[in-house]
């Protein structure tokens, strides 16, 4: 816990930068900045001009990296790395002159906040007609085959699992980044993409055309999305349901700083431009290589089907062992001009077609079966698996879901079951071998009783859910509670769960309420704790007192009431006590507030464990009502509107805007429908919402419109 507040882990000097850490430790690059001034710094050396200087480090640096992110055959130490690195940021912070945005030092990412330019693509972004079988290949090669009439090679690569990305080089440089967006126009993403270690930022050799357009994947690896998962899940922040989603959530990110963080890899798999080197796709791949771009090695040109089926079946295995995510082999015409004969479908190119592999699946063992109780009661059960490899990862725990669930897989401990991933975070369990069951192990039923405090668990009618009913005893619902109330969206506390357990195992809290009481001298004595942690965490409870109203309630953790319910309550019932007096026909009449919720609400009000603790939080300082900002913003000029946001906005946030329409006394709603009465859209609105609102006849407002509507422009 120390680390997390202590302000001295500053990485040892010599591996800051260090290859094998590159990558891996964010924001290296920026401390090292801030520490420049112990670092010595060699200014004019030899007579050379600051300006070659930094040309030949630069330079050296970019031929470094494509020996390590390319060729992976690094020929100098992390330590000479390292120091190179270091003189030539040096020399780059004493001569902002100098300035190149293709420097090998903007790895490390800049804050400054920006909206992404859209972008039309000199040639447009297309996709592949997928296939699932080896007879709709056969068919493929068949209807090639017919189409040119002459002998052809096909050339069978991986499918990377991420976003795609088109890299413009001009003159060698990397001038601009695009993604695919609706394959007409993209966003300008350059920043962000100038941070992946593994695009180029200057081509190498002499025979770079002088305009090239490089077409591939930005992914993330599946170690590094595990990472994040894992991240985020301690901040109870919502997971990404696959590397592809957080490659390409990474890349719209407004921070590139962030972005440098999060470590993204590429793959390019194919070059546009009128100066190609040769007529063979093969052929430029190799001699993209050559220039620095990364291109994949699994890559065969195939001379017949049997050839194309054997690319098939190695890879379907062998991807496993690949750090990123694939999910099948496209087959593309080798020769260029034999591509421009086959030509194009209204969709899709007639000389290329994507194969998709199965679900990846794996048999492995049950041992047993555990439950987890989460803040809410609610108790998850999760089966414990011999470990198996699926997907990169190695598998040892499956969700089950629920009951229900179990019941119908007839499971028994023991079992060989069939984990799959199927794009989703958590393994799933899709099947028994029945088969290979002899020595069968008990039958697995659901818990009885709370995994932690023991009490009988109950489930409710018509709900597939067991609670343990316990709130204010078991200590996992307890614990569980207070890191939902010091998370970012709710009060912001900077403490993470293992300080949460420890504060409440030495019997320092007991409940939320308990972190306004604690004291200096009760943390300073902990265990490893220091001076400067002590202090920061009672900061960040100070401050916490002037979070607003309507998160101070979402912190409170009342089942059902999550971020934008709470904004809801906050709007119509804008003190604390009109809430606590609300009577559930009160409740249900503010729109979407529905009788599950309006239950939930009351029952919290009613329970005094809790009803004491919102005292006591009154007492300490917090905000039970509504700012006298936010009352005298709230109106009426959107009442009974139902009102869609899409795209990203110049003026204020997408969250921002929500609240505005709540404070109006309108309805935002998710998605587009006969409903809705007006579409709130920034740029780069989503095509099938657009699609939906022309069909639809819904009207369209930009942000000057809408801000206009409510009274503010
Ligand atoms: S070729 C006209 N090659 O798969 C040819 N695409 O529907 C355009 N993808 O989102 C694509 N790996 O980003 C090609 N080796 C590969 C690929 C690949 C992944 C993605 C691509 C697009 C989708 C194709």
């Amino acid at each position: 816990m120390k680390d997390l507040f202590s302000d001295n882990n500053i990485q040892p000097a010599d591996s800051e930068f260090s290859q094998k850490k590159r990558g891996s430790e964010d924001n290296v690059l920026s401390k090292s900045l801030e520490r420049r001034s112990q670092v010595d710094t060699e200014s004019e050396k030899g007579g050379e001009s600051a300006k070659v200087q930094i040309e030949n480090l630069r330079r050296q640096l970019h031929e470094h990296n494509y020996n390590y992110y390319v060729l992976s055959q690094p020929t100098i130490s992390d330590f000479e790395f390292d120091k190179l690195m270091r003189r030539l940021m040096d020399m780059e912070a004493e001569h902002p002159e100098f300035y190149d945005p293709t420097s090998p030092s903007v790895r490390v990412g800049s804050d400054i906040n920006k909206n992404f330019v859209q972008v039309t693509h000199r040639y447009p972004m297309l996709s592949l007609q997928n296939t699932y079988s080896e007879g709709e290949v056969t068919d493929f090669y068949n209807r090639v085959k017919k189409g040119l009439n002459e002998d052809f090679e096909i050339v069978c690569e991986l499918k990377f699992d991420g976003t795609s990305i088109s890299l413009i080089y001009e003159n060698g440089k990397l001038t601009q980044a695009v993604t695919r967006g609706d394959g007409k126009k993209g966003d300008d993403v350059t920043d962000n993409v100038r941070t992946i270690r593994s695009v180029p930022l200057i081509l190498k050799g002499d025979n770079v055309p002088r305009y090239i357009e490089a077409r591939g994947e930005v992914l993330m690896p599946w170690s590094v999305f595990e990472e994040l998962n894992a991240a985020r899940e301690a901040q109870e922040e919502p997971l990404f349901a696959n590397p592809r989603n957080a490659a390409s959530g990474t890349l719209k990110m407004q921070d590139s700083k962030v972005v440098a963080s999060r470590k993204l890899d590429s793959y390019m798999y194919y070059l546009l431009g009128e100066y190609l080197p040769t007529d063979s796709h093969f052929e430029n791949m190799m001699m993209a290589k050559k220039w620095g771009i990364r291109v994949s090695d699994a890559m065969k040109r195939c001379r017949s089907l049997d050839d194309v089926f054997a690319f098939l079946k190695h890879w379907d295995t062998e991807r496993k062992n690949l750090p990123v995510a694939t999910d099948g082999v496209v087959l593309k015409v080798d020769s260029l001009s034999q591509q421009r004969n086959l030509g194009y479908t209204s969709k899709f190119p007639r000389w290329a077609i994507a194969y998709k592999f199965n679900a990846e699946k794996a048999l492995t063992r049950l041992d047993s079966v555990s439950y987890q109780v989460g803040r809410t009661g609610a108790v998850t059960p999760v089966a414990n698996l011999e470990p198996v490899q699926l997907s990169g990862t190695t598998v040892k725990r499956a969700s089950l879901y629920n009951e229900d669930a179990i019941n119908a897989l007839d499971l028994h401990i023991g079992d060989m079951v069939y984990v799959e991933k199927g794009g989703e975070i958590i393994p799933k369990i899709t099947g028994v071998d029945k088969e290979a069951r002899f020595l069968t192990g008990d039958k697995v039923t659901f818990a009885k009783r709370c995994p932690d405090c023991g009490t009988p668990l109950v489930r409710n009618e018509d709900e597939a859910v067991y609670y343990c009913p316990n709130a204010d005893g078991c200590p996992t619902q307890i614990k569980g509670r207070i890191e939902h109330f010091v998370t970012r969206k709710a009060m912001d506390i900077t403490v993470g769960p293992e300080t949460i357990a420890l504060l409440y195992d030495k019997g320092l809290i007991k409940n939320a309420a308990d972190l306004y009481t604690l004291q200096f001298d009760d943390l300073v004595n902990l265990e490893r704790w220091a001076e400067t942690s002590a202090r920061n965490l009672l900061a960040s409870i100070e401050k916490s007192k002037s979070v607003p109203y309507e998160r101070v309630l979402y912190a409170l953790g009342i089942r059902y009431v999550g971020e934008t319910v709470a904004q809801k309550l906050a709007q119509a019932f804008p003190g604390i006590d009109l809430l606590a007096q609300a009577s559930i026909e009160q409740l249900t009449a503010v729109e979407e507030i529905g009788g599950r919720i309006a239950q939930s609400v009351v029952d919290f009000f009613a329970n005094p464990n809790f009803t004491e603790i919102l005292t006591r939080l009154k007492e300490y300082g917090l905000q039970f009502a509504l700012s006298e900002e936010a009352l005298a913003a709230k109106t009426d000029k959107l009442q009974g509107k139902t009102i869609v946001i899409s795209g990203t906005f110049a003026l204020h946030s997408r969250d921002e805007y929500k609240a505005m329409i709540l404070q109006n006394g309108g309805k935002n709603s998710g998605s587009v429908s006969k409903n809705t009465d007006f579409i709130l859209a920034g740029d780069n609105m989503g095509p099938a919402k657009l699609e939906k609102a022309e069909k639809l006849g819904v009207k369209i407002i930009d942000e000057q419109q809408f801000l206009g509507m409510i009274g503010v422009l």
